[in-house]
């Protein structure tokens, strides 16, 4: 059958469960509960897309419509440094974006990768998973597939964070050809997003019990041109099962790379932990893997920090990080829009 021919027949047969193969697992396992939607999870950076998305679920609402309208708010503020326009650049004072869809029902999933000059990248990363045969395009032909839907190219720097990139590049050694300018609010901005690893996540559970999570952001500040961190990468920066939950990521991407986190909470959740025990076992699994000297304190602990969302079918939620997080995730359901505390396992110290 021509690949048209069967996009055709699974979208008017309905791509259920019932007509899929079976998996091996047991149902018991695989179905997590009844689902208690619509319940949407945010991290901390993302009240506006917790509020803008619980409503457009409360009002019926399709689940990526709700989940990348509210991502989208927060990628088009300039205020928000860590994530789309006016996010923070890499080396070269280029801003490189990264973001990922998954949606449960049809578990399919779209990315982009360092992509330039596209302040929306969510979106574009739900086109390449409904409009390609591809899950993830990066760089130059992500652009170029963003233009070609009609994405306006644009400079994604804004004065703002173009002065802070000064202040890093001249402030970076004392053997190249830049002074440093005098000490201003920029110098204080750079000493808080220096290694910055901003990001939103946000995942939903709408009324029907289908589950959807994106994953947006700049990615490390003053990375290397071209590093791509967990955000676009299924199973790394986020993860969906229809039939058990959805976990989402912010902070160092490189640890969900190599552990692929969220498709372990997402299996934690399988096997019947809690959304937030899931993510604290995932936060103790990282630890216990990160061997490398120049990411441990001297007591052997992450000298970085990764936190972690989920919410299970049954519209459970939880969010967990190594250290204790500055701040706690989003929460809207039934009960309204609210600020939750985050899970950890150890308190933040200075070394
Ligand atoms: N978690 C975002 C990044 O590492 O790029």
């Amino acid at each position: 059958m021509k690949r048209r021919e069967f996009l055709k027949k699974t979208a008017a047969l309905g791509i259920g469960s019932a007509l899929l193969p079976a998996t091996g697992f047991p149902e018991s396992s695989r179905d997590q509960g009844a689902a208690k939607g619509p319940v949407v999870i945010v991290s901390g950076n993302g009240e506006v897309a917790a509020r803008h998305a619980l409503k457009q679920l409360q009002q019926g609402g399709e689940v990526l419509d709700a989940i990348i309208g509210g991502v989208t708010l927060v990628e088009d503020n300039p205020e928000d440094i860590t994530v789309g326009y006016g996010g923070l650049p890499n080396e070269d004072g280029v801003v490189q974006l990264d973001a990922a869809v998954m949606h449960g029902p049809t578990h399919n999933a779209g990315g982009v990768a360092a992509i330039e000059g596209i302040r929306n990248p969510a979106k574009v990363a739900r086109l390449v998973m409904e409009r390609s045969d591809h899950v993830l395009l990066v760089g130059e032909g992500a652009k170029r597939f963003a233009k070609a839907h009609g994405f306006p190219e644009e400079n994604l720097l804004t004065d703002k964070t173009r002065k802070i990139w000064l202040k890093w590049k001249e402030t970076l050694s004392d053997q190249d050809k830049w002074f440093p300018g005098p000490d201003d609010e920029y110098s204080e901005l750079l000493r808080e997003y220096r290694h910055n690893y901003g990001t939103i996540h946000c995942s939903a559970l709408d009324a029907n019990g289908d589950l959807a999570a994106v994953t947006t952001t700049s990615g490390l500040s003053f990375k290397i041109p071209g590093r791509v961190g967990d955000s676009p990468i299924i199973g790394a920066g986020l993860y969906v099962d229809n039939a058990v939950g959805a976990a989402g990521s912010t902070g160092r991407g490189e640890a969900n790379l190599t552990n692929l986190s969220c498709f372990m909470i997402v299996e934690f959740m399988r096997m019947g932990k809690s959304p937030q025990e899931a993510c604290l076992e995932v936060c103790r699994r990282i630890v216990d893997h990160n061997r490398l000297p120049h990411l441990r304190h001297k007591d052997g602990r992450p000298n970085f920090g990764v936190n972690f969302y989920a919410v299970n079918r049954a519209g459970e939620t939880g969010g967990a990080g190594i250290y204790r997080p500055s701040r706690g995730y989003w929460v809207g359901d039934a009960k309204g829009v609210r600020e939750l505390e985050m899970g950890y396992l150890f308190e933040r110290r200075e070394e």
